[in-house]
Order: structure tokens, then sequence, then C-alpha cells
């Protein structure tokens, strides 16, 4: 009498097979799901992560506007090819702040999650007023009007709130802060040690060259500036092999 035999009971009754396969696919299906509910979070915290300040915040919304995103991912794959490219593969935790993610579908140009940091503000100036300038087959269409544009920022506490809202953790201090906060950002003069304190390597400059106004380029070239700064991958050592 082997196994098989007792299978054939099974096999022979349909509405009986039928039940039984209801159950044993429900208990894989608890075992599966039912863990997910105790999790608080499934992105892994890592050290360094902070909210947009108000300036990158704006600056995102415009690049958002742009629809930068149609050419442009921010998205590092863990492949060596990306990797020895952009650098550290990207991580959950580095997009948990956007709302919505830039992840994008399509890179007709380079990835965007670590240009930060890489060229100067003058060449992101220069470079979205003119692509070809400085990279000479560029297909990249010009911006020009951004520094033209003075950036509209009166409700730029409403943006942090409403990120506020979805789980962005703006405190009443960095809402109410907002205008000043990104008024200070561009102005290496004021004193803005208040403003670094709410928002940690947050740097201070002049980003498109022109003092007299805060354009729509000064949001942007923040934003460009701090994508994949945030995190120090020194401290996270398991990785190093991927660099
Ligand atoms: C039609 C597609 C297209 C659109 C739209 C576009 N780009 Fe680009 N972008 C490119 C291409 C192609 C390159 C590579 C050549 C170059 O550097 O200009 C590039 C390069 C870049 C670079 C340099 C990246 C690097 O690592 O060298 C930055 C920064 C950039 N784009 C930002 C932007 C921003 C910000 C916007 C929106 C305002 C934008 N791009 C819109 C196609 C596009």
């Amino acid at each position: 009498m082997a196994f098989i035999d007792k299978h054939k009971i099974l096999e022979r009754r349909a509405t009986l097979l039928l039940v039984v396969s209801l159950l044993v696919v429900t208990i894989g299906g608890i075992v599966e799901i039912v863990p997910l509910f105790f999790l608080k979070n499934t992105i892994e915290k890592v050290e360094g992560m902070r909210p947009y300040t108000p300036l990158e915040l704006a600056g995102r919304n415009i690049y958002i506007r742009e629809g930068c995103y149609v050419c442009h991912s921010q998205m590092i794959r863990p492949f060596r090819d990306e990797v020895e490219r952009y650098g550290h593969y990207s991580l959950a935790a580095e997009s948990m702040f956007d709302h919505p993610f830039q992840w994008g579908s399509k890179r007709t140009g380079p990835d965007l999650a670590r240009v930060g940091g890489r060229y100067s503000d003058e060449w992101h100036t220069q470079h979205l007023i003119e692509p070809s300038d400085v990279v000479p087959e560029s297909i990249m269409p010009s911006y020009s009007f951004l520094a033209k544009t003075e950036l509209h920022y009166a409700d730029i506490a409403g943006h942090l709130k409403a990120n506020a809202v979805v789980g962005v953790p703006y405190s009443e201090d960095m809402i109410a802060n907002a205008m000043a906060d990104l008024e200070t950002q561009v102005d290496p003069d004021s004193d803005y040690d208040a403003f670094q304190e709410r928002y940690a390597k947050a740097s201070v400059r002049n980003f498109d060259g022109n003092p007299d106004m805060i354009s729509e380029m000064d949001a942007l070239v923040a934003y460009l500036q701090m994508l994949g700064t945030l995190v120090d991958f020194d401290l996270y050592n398991e990785t190093e092999n991927l660099r």
C-alpha cells in the first residue's frame, strides 16, 4: 500500500481535490503574506538620509515639470557596468523621501542618481542653458529660460506640508522656516547655521552665479548637486567590492 494509492482517493473525487487544493494554497498564501503585516517598514534605514531642503524641493518640482525623467533615470542597478560608470547602486532608502520617485524608465541621457558633486555649478548652469556648449555631441534640449525665470516659492511651505502628510519627516520648524531657508541657501553671506542644523550637509551657494535673482536655475542646480550625496558609503563596507 504505497502512498500513491492513497493519493488516488483524492484524484478520483473532483470536489475533494478542489477543497484540499484550496486548503494548500491558503496555507501557502498565509505563510507568505502574514509576515508582511508585522513588518513596520520594508526599507532598510541608512545613515545620512534627510528630507530635501526647500530649495532642492523646488528644484525637484522643476525637474518633474520639465519632464527630465523622460530622458533620465535615477536608479543605478546593481550590475558591474552601471556601478563602474555611476557609482554605488541605488538603495531603496535613497528615494524614500521622493513622492513620486524619479527612477524613470528610459535613459536617453545618463542616470542622474549620483550626479551631485560630479560637475561644478557653472558646468550645470551652462549645460542647462546650452548642452552642446559643454558636450558638443549632446542632443539634450536647451533650458536657457530657467536662468531668466524667477523662482516662484511663495507656496514652498505648502509643498513641505504636503510631503509631510505622505510621511516625509518635515518638522514644524522646517515648515515654518521654509521660505527663509530657501532664501538662505542661495545666499552665502547670510547666517546659515540654523538652516544647516535643520538640513545636514546642505550646501549654501549662489548656484546659478547670479546673485540678483533667485531663479529656477538656482533651484534645479541645487537639486542636481545633492543627488546621491547624502549617504556616506564608507560606512557600509560590506558593499565595498561592488564599487
Ligand atoms: C531629450 C532627452 C533629454 C531631456 C528631456 C533631458 N536630458 Fe539631460 N541629457 C540628455 C543627454 C542625451 C545627455 C548626455 C549628453 C550631455 O551631457 O548633454 C544628458 C545629460 C545630462 C546631464 C549630465 C549627466 C552626466 O552625468 O554627464 C545632466 C545633469 C542632465 N542631462 C540634466 C537634465 C535635466 C535637469 C533635464 C530637465 C530639465 C534634462 N537633463 C532633460 C538628454 C536629455
